[in-house]
Formats: C-alpha cells, sequence, structure tokens
C-alpha cells in the first residue's frame, strides 16, 4: 500500500524484466505462499522495483521486524507477489506492500496473496491503504472504503509561526511508557512490538507536554530521498501542527519531509500545504471486518507508514 512519489530518487537494483512468461496456473495452484526472511529482501527490492516502486531496504528490514512478510516465488525463483501481516493484538491487523510483479498481473496472484493474509488475521478486523491500483481488488474481497488519505511532500516553511497549548520537545526514553499508554488509548490497539522496533528504526521522537502530561507523540523516519512523519498523535489540530512544525524546524530547510493527512482531518490538511508540504497522491483508507477502527481516531492525525496504519 505504499506508493511513493516520483520525485524519489530510485534505482540501485536492476529492475526484473516484465516480459518474460510464466506458468502461472502452477504458480497459482502448486506454489506455497512462504513467510518471507531477511534474505529475502533484496528479491522485495527487485519486485518493488519491477512495479516502479522504489527499493525502499530501510522500510522493508523495518517491515520484517514489525510484522509478517508474504511472498510466492515464481519458477525462475524470483519473487512474483508479496504481502505485509502486522497484526496490533484482536482488534485490528493492517496490511501493506501488496505486491505482484507486472509479468503476473491480472492473473489472481493479488487474490491469492490478499486471501493468504486475511486468513493470517483470524478474523481479526482489517485495515489498509489502497492505491487506485489495488482499490478494486479489495472491494472484490469485502473491504470499503472508510475515508481518503492525502500524501504530502515538500520543504517544511515554518510561517507563520505555530503556536499551541502545550510545549514540544525531544523524546527521551523515559518517556516510552507514556508513549505506548497514549497509542494504546488513541489507536485502540496494542501496537507496543511496533513501536518497540519503530523505538530503534525512527530517527527523532518528539512528544507534545502540556503541564507535566504528554498528551501528543511523533516521529520521523528516514527513507529514499526524505524524512517521513508517522505517526503523529495529538489532542488537536493545533497540536498536531506544533508536532509537525517541531520536526520541520529540527529537520531544517534541505530535508524533503512527507507527511500523510486523511479526510478526518480538515484543519491540518489546510494548514501543511500553506507550511511547504504538497499533495503529491491519494489513497484510499479501507476496512474488512468492521465498520470502524476501533480507538478515539480523532487523535490519530498520521499513520507510522501506509503500510502500517
Ligand atoms: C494491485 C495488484 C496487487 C493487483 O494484483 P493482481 O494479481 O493483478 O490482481 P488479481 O489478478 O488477483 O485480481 C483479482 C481481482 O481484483 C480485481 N482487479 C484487480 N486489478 C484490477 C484492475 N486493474 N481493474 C479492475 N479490477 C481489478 C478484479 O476483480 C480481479 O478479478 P478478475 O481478474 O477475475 O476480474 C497489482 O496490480 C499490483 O501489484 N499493482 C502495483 C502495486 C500496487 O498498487 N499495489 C496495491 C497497493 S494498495
Amino acid at each position: 500500500m505504499t506508493p511513493t512519489p516520483s520525485s524519489v530518487a530510485v534505482p540501485a537494483v536492476p529492475p526484473t524484466p516484465n516480459t518474460q512468461a510464466a506458468p502461472v496456473t502452477e504458480l497459482l495452484r502448486e506454489e506455497p505462499i512462504r513467510r518471507l526472511r531477511l534474505d529475502d529482501l533484496p528479491a522485495c527490492l527487485r519486485l518493488a522495483q519491477n512495479r516502479s516502486w522504489p527499493p525502499e531496504e530501510q522500510k522493508w528490514r523495518f517491515l520484517f521486524a514489525a510484522g509478517q512478510v508474504y511472498g510466492l516465488a515464481d519458477p525462475a525463483g524470483e519473487l512474483a507477489a508479496t504481502v505485509v501481516l502486522t497484526p496490533y493484538g484482536p482488534e485490528l491487523a493492517v496490511i501493506g506492500m501488496v505486491l505482484v510483479a507486472a509479468r503476473y498481473n491480472r492473473q489472481g496472484l493479488g487474490r491469492r496473496l490478499m486471501q493468504h493474509a486475511l486468513a493470517e488475521a483470524h478474523g481479526t478486523p482489517v485495515a489498509l491503504y489502497a492505491t487506485e491500483a489495488g482499490r478494486p481488488l479489495y472491494e472484490e474481497l469485502g473491504f470499503r472504503t472508510l475515508i481518503a488519505s492525502t500524501t504530502h511532500v515538500g520543504y517544511f516553511q515554518p510561517r507563520p509561526a505555530t503556536t499551541g497549548p502545550g510545549r514540544v520537545r525531544p523524546a527521551t526514553l523515559a518517556d516510552s511508557a507514556a508513549i505506548f499508554r497514549l497509542d494504546a488509548q488513541v489507536t485502540g490497539t496494542n501496537r507496543q512490538a511496533v513501536l518497540d522496533q519503530l523505538l530503534v528504526f525512527a530517527e527523532h521522537w518528539w512528544v507534545l507536554e502540556h503541564n507535566g502530561v504528554i498528551k501528543g507523540y511523533a516521529a520521523a523516519w528516514r527513507n529514499i530521498g526524505q524524512v517521513v512523519m508517522g505517526p503523529v498523535i495529538a489532542p488537536d489540530a493545533a497540536g498536531a501542527q506544533q508536532l509537525v512544525a517541531a520536526a520541520g524546524k529540527a529537520l531544517g530547510p534541505a530535508e524533503l519531509l512527507r507527511l500523510e493527512v486523511d479526510a478526518r482531518h480538515p484543519t491540518l490538511l489546510a494548514w501543511v500545504p500553506q507550511h511547504g508540504l504538497q499533495p503529491t497522491f491519494t489513497t484510499s483508507l479501507m476496512l474488512h471486518g468492521t465498520d470502524a477502527l476501533p480507538g478515539n481516531r480523532t487523535q490519530l492525525f498520521s499513520p507510522i507508514m501506509l503500510a502500517l496504519d
């Protein structure tokens, strides 16, 4: 589920040719879907490039640590398809990185991988961010669109000054317990295992404090050519703006910043382009097995990444 803007510089890993035909019936019926390991990461990067997605090595490493990566190999030993399932306890699981090599387009592999991930979710409600390419497949599988989300990218411009009731400061390890508690309250899920990995993966953490109580937090992690902010949790839009402004200030004018904001947050959606981050593409937040997300989502302003909610 994680498209990346065209401004990102790609290559390094040669893409797999699209031209060869493969005996897909055999793949569909015989080849087992297997849990991938870190050894499979180069093949995941080749598959991503095959679909013109950048080879986001660090992001895949994080997903291998935080989630369950599944894949299907073709007879040539290349990956034909992947999906990542990340469970957040009994309330929700998230699906991401649904990729099928272009040479196997529209031959049922996407459906098969998705069905596998849904089976591994064991009836837990599932969320995902869908590209336009993925949406028909997910609708066919019973996913319903909840809301649109817009990805913004740009160089943060700090004017006009951003103020709010709280104070933003860099987080310390001593804040972890309060961050995990707040995250569980807002998302209504247990993301502890993923946040533990994010502690190592993210370059920056900030907390929003008011009267000595942590009311919000944000993390930022480095992807190819840009820094991605996520998650952003705040009591209101003013708090979210303070966190984004703190990130923009810490990163400086030379770092490209990326932020996903969904339509539940019109105030932040209007504020972000005024501060240099422009809308680049939209995705749809879709749900399976439930009509609503758990927790108090009005305080979740940005997901960790599109592949993770
Ligand atoms: C989206 C993607 C995963 C679909 O994989 P796929 O293997 O081609 O899909 P399937 O063949 O399993 O499609 C199953 C069903 O989904 C629907 N579907 C899939 N692609 C569709 C399309 N382009 N238009 C309309 N319906 C489509 C159809 O109902 C299809 O069944 P049918 O072919 O019998 O009509 C694949 O095109 C891809 O990797 N795209 C690039 C990366 C991407 O955007 N991934 C999704 C991220 S959210």
